[in-house]
């Protein structure tokens, strides 16, 4: 009943009983995925698009309810401008067709990180998939741009700050300092994936990953498709999660 034929035939059964709530994504590896094959690095940033475009449905047909990608970091504003204008280029062109599709596909869009920054075409985009997805029941998909986890820790301290000056005696508990953060109201993310051989969070959901699991590839995001990500979480149905307790 739960089993889920998995489309790779080695890698198992995917048991959609016990699907992870929250997958959480570090979608890394693009500029090398374009290097190998002569191209320019943005060529690499398209290709991720499709990628991301083609893992949401997935996860939508399996029915796994959060799925939060990193898109550009906080510290992604260190790299040439040619390629964060590329960037945020691809980002506008995507957000532009989600509208018109998002609907059919119920997917619900989310923004973590400081947009204020951005553009005022991307930020009126944002606020206008947000509105339009608000009410949607597929997917709730995390989109984290301008996203920093130490940033984003700093800004829920300097929220909950604002609170107490303004007369909240009560005492800072997890659960309530959680409201503050960008995922308030959502779920941990019970699988991190990271591609491209790279064995580290970069400043992703660091409050968020405290009891999660993580799986390491070293697929290149843009060549990550369906099949990596049933391995993914067919190597995390294998998992013993514990959370500090003897089992
Ligand atoms: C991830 O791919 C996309 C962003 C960080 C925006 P990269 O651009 O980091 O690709 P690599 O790691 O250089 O291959
Ligand atoms: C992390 O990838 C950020 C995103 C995928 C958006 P990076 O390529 O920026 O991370 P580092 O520099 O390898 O740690
Ligand atoms: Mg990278």
């Amino acid at each position: 009943m739960g089993l889920f034929k998995s489309s790779d035939k080695t890698a198992g059964r995917l048991d959609t009983d016990r699907l992870p709530r929250h997958i959480a994504i570090i979608m890394d590896g693009n500029g090398r995925w374009a290097k190998k094959r002569g191209l320019p690095r943005t060529a690499g940033h398209a290709v991720g698009a499709e990628t991301f475009r083609k893992v949401a449905t997935h996860c939508k047909e399996l029915g796994v309810e959060y799925l939060t990608v990193y898109a550009f970091s906080t510290e992604n504003w260190k790299r040439p401008k040619d390629e964060v204008d590329a960037i945020m280029g691809i980002l506008e062109t995507y957000l532009h067709e989600a509208i018109e599709t998002m609907e059919r596909d119920r997917v619900k869009m989310k923004f973590f990180g400081d947009v204020s920054v951005l553009s005022p075409a991307l930020r009126e985009l944002i606020a206008e998939t947000e509105r339009i997805s608000d009410t949607f029941d597929g997917v709730q998909v995390n989109m984290c741009v301008n996203y920093g986890g130490r940033s984003e820790i700093i800004r829920a301290a300097e929220c909950w700050a604002r609170d107490r000056e303004a007369g909240d005696t009560g005492e800072l508990t997890e659960e309530k300092f959680e409201r503050y953060l960008y995922s308030a109201g959502i779920p941990d993310p019970d699988l991190i994936i990271r591609p491209s051989g790279e064995y580290r969070l970069s400043n992703f959901l660091m409050w968020q990953s405290a009891y999660s699991e993580f799986y390491f590839t070293d697929v290149l995001w843009p060549d990550f498709n369906e099949r990596e990500l049933d391995r993914a979480i067919i190597e995390y149905q294998r998992r013993d999660r514990r959370y500090g307790m003897i089992r």
